[in-house]
C-alpha cells in the first residue's frame, strides 16, 4: 500500500476526524500488537494512516506502549514518513502552554523500555546514526506547513523524555532545564529510535499542556488544565497535516 504519511496521535489527539473512506487495519507483527487499530483513509487526496499511540481510549500508559509494535505496523502497512503528536510539558520560556513546536534534539531518560529491533535473539546488531534524531527533511516540510496554514510553531528545542506515568518532581525538571531541554514528555522514545532503525523520516510536533514542575505559578498540575490546553491547541493539528499533505506530495 502506499500512503503519504503516517501519523501517531498522542495525549488528546485520539483519530482524525478528517480522513475519508477509512479502512482499518488490526495488525499483529513479530514484535506484539500495536496499541490499537491502524485506521487508513484518504485526507487531502492522498492515503494517510493514522494510530492512537495510547489506543483510542486512552488506556495504555506511556511505559507500557509497545513501540516496537507500533512502529513495525506502520512500516508493515506502506509508511515511509512518520510525524508523532506528542503533549508535552514546557520548560523554557518560549514552551508556555498551548504552544506547538517542533523539536530538533532530545535527550531519552526513560529505562526498561524495548527500543531496538536489534534486542531479538539472532537479530543482527546495527548501531544507527542518532546525530539528529529526527528527519531534517520533514521537519522543515512540518514547519513550512505550519507557516502555509497559518499556525504558530516554534522551530526547534529539546525534548527530554522522561518514564512516566506520573509527572515529574521540580527537582527533576531543574535537571532536564540544566541539561538543556526545552520540553518534556514520556513518548518521544523510543519511538524516535526506532523508526530510524527502520529508515522511516520521523519527526514529532509537540503539544504544550502545562508548564512543567517548577517552571510556571501553579502550585501543582491538574489534568482539568492539561486536558483543556490540549483541547485547545490540538485544534491546530489537522490544519498543518492538510497543508503538509500538500507541500509533500
Ligand atoms: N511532563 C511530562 N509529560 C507531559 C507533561 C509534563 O509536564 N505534560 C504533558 N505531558
Amino acid at each position: 500500500m502506499s500512503l503519504a504519511l503516517a501519523v501517531i496521535g498522542g495525549t488528546g489527539v485520539y483519530r482524525l476526524a478528517a480522513l475519508q473512506n477509512v479502512e482499518t487495519h488490526e495488525l499483529d507483527t513479530p514484535y506484539g500488537a500495536p496499541s490499537g487499530p491502524i485506521r487508513v483513509g484518504d485526507l487531502g487526496g492522498q492515503r494517510v494512516a493514522f494510530l492512537a499511540r495510547h489506543g483510542e481510549g486512552h488506556t495504555v500508559p506511556p511505559h507500557r506502549i509497545n513501540y516496537r509494535a507500533n512502529v513495525f505496523a506502520l512500516h508493515q502497512l506502506g509508511a515511509r514518513r512518520v510525524v508523532g503528536i506528542n503533549a508535552v510539558g514546557g520548560i523554557t520560556e518560549r514552551m508556555g502552554p498551548r504552544v506547538l513546536a517542533v523539536p530538533d534534539q532530545l535527550i531519552d531518560y526513560t529505562h526498561g523500555r524495548l527500543s531496538s529491533f536489534c534486542d531479538v535473539e539472532g537479530a543482527k546488531v546495527e548501531h544507527v546514526d542518532f546525530t539528529e534524531p529526527y528527519s531534517r527533511a520533514l521537519r522543515t516540510a512540518l514547519l513550512r506547513a505550519a507557516h502555509d496554514a497559518g499556525v504558530e510553531v516554534v522551530d526547534g528545542g529539546v525534548y527530554g523524555c522522561t518514564q512516566g506515568p506520573r509527572l515529574e518532581t521540580i527537582a527533576e525538571i531543574a535537571r532536564l532545564r540544566r541539561d538543556g531541554c526545552d520540553l518534556v514528555g514520556m513518548t518521544g522514545m523510543p519511538e524516535a529510535a526506532l523508526a530510524r532503525e527502520l529508515g522511516l523520516d520521523y519527526a514529532s510536533l509537540n503539544l504544550v499542556a502545562n508548564w512543567a514542575a517548577g517552571c510556571g505559578d501553579q502550585a501543582e498540575i491538574t489534568m482539568d488544565e492539561v486536558f483543556g490546553n490540549l483541547e485547545a491547541v490540538s485544534a491546530q493539528v489537522p490544519k498543518v497535516l492538510a497543508a503538509l499533505l500538500r507541500d509533500i506530495c
